[in-house]
């Protein structure tokens, strides 16, 4: 492999997708694309990260996004350490900086990263020389979340450009919004974000995103409803008067989806609070395509393994050719 990121010139790490392109952004999509058969084969290895040694690094929980680049990780053939901050000694006050270079000493190629603080990652990133990807930071990014939505908003429509996505939720604190804001906006879909007043971060219009304030509003005007958990660990200031109030005036149910129009899909990044923000009914419903997210997930995030690594977008799909 050559130089990191070096087909789409993405650097050394993925941050966020704010620095990114459109074409950026569309080639890993597209490189993703010869990625995801390998995870139907019987045997789902390739040696594409032959020799790779990555640590995954999360100081906050998670199941998809951990399992996945793990997934993702092993099928390319790396060798994968994963870190959480109990049983590490960050319990004992080591800092991020100092776990991360400690890791180095023994040798590493690329940290995977999830942090409860907002620029957590780029921080890590200036500071060592290892390829670091965000997993999620604080309120920042959550770059390849971003990247699997549009990956399962462009399998389902064929381009992502002109559609309209209504963002729907607990706008405020979410780096999912922020990443797929970014993301939607440079791929030339229309985004609208919904959720009570005290969600939706002033000055949001500014970024070209518009505003509805009534959820039968986003479903009647969007070919996307994408439902945004409601981040109750980081509420304390008594931002919904009620989860069943909430439900009320904005859950996502199967009678408001009448009037949506025939194609409308629903997505959300999980985990979902049933019966709060997205009702059963939905979620497990014809128009959800939440199971299909996380297994784009997958390949989406071999697709950035292997360009961060040096891999050149057009030789994806000769280089998961090969058996390991
Ligand atoms: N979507 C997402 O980040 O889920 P996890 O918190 O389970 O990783």
């Amino acid at each position: 492999m050559s130089d990191p990121g070096a087909g789409l010139g993405l650097g050394k790490d993925l941050v966020g997708l704010e620095p990114l392109g459109r074409e950026q952004i569309l080639g890993i999509l597209d490189t993703a694309e010869p990625f995801k058969e390998i995870s139907e084969r019987q045997i789902k290895k390739v040696p594409v990260l032959r020799g790779q040694t990555i640590v995954n690094l999360f100081f906050e929980p998670s199941t998809r996004t951990r399992i996945s680049f793990e997934f993702a990780e092993k099928r390319l053939s790396a060798d994968t350490v994963n870190i959480s901050s109990s049983g590490s000694s960050v319990e004992k006050g080591e800092t991020l900086v100092d776990t991360a270079r400690n890791l180095e000493a023994m040798r590493i190629n690329m940290v995977v990263v999830r942090h409860g603080s907002s620029g957590a990652a780029g921080f890590l990133a200036d500071r060592i020389p290892s390829n670091v990807i965000n997993a999620g930071d604080g309120q920042h990014e959550h770059p390849t979340q971003a990247l699997l939505d549009l990956l399962t908003i462009r399998d389902r429509f064929g381009s992502i450009e002109g559609r309209r996505v209504c963002i729907v939720g607990d706008i405020l604190h979410s780096r999912v919004a922020r990443s797929n804001i970014w993301g939607l906006l440079k791929c030339g879909a229309e985004v609208a974000v919904c959720g009570p007043r005290t969600l939706i971060p002033a000055g949001i219009g500014d970024l070209g995103v518009r505003v509805l304030r009534r959820v039968e509003e986003a479903i009647e005007w969007g070919d996307v409803l994408y439902v945004l958990r409601l981040q109750l660990e980081r509420m304390k200031g008594g931002y919904v008067a009620s989860l069943r109030e909430y439900n009320r005036v904005f859950g996502v149910s199967s009678e408001r989806l009448r009037l949506a129009s025939d194609d409308l899909i629903v997505l959300h990044p999980g985990p979902m609070n049933r019966g709060v923000e997205i009702d059963s009914d939905v979620a497990d419903g014809e128009r959800s395509v939440i199971l299909p997210q996380v297994t784009n997930g997958v390949a989406v995030r071999m697709a950035v393994l292997y360009l961060l690594a040096g891999g050149q977008p057009e030789l994806a799909e000769t280089a998961k050719g090969g058996v390991a």
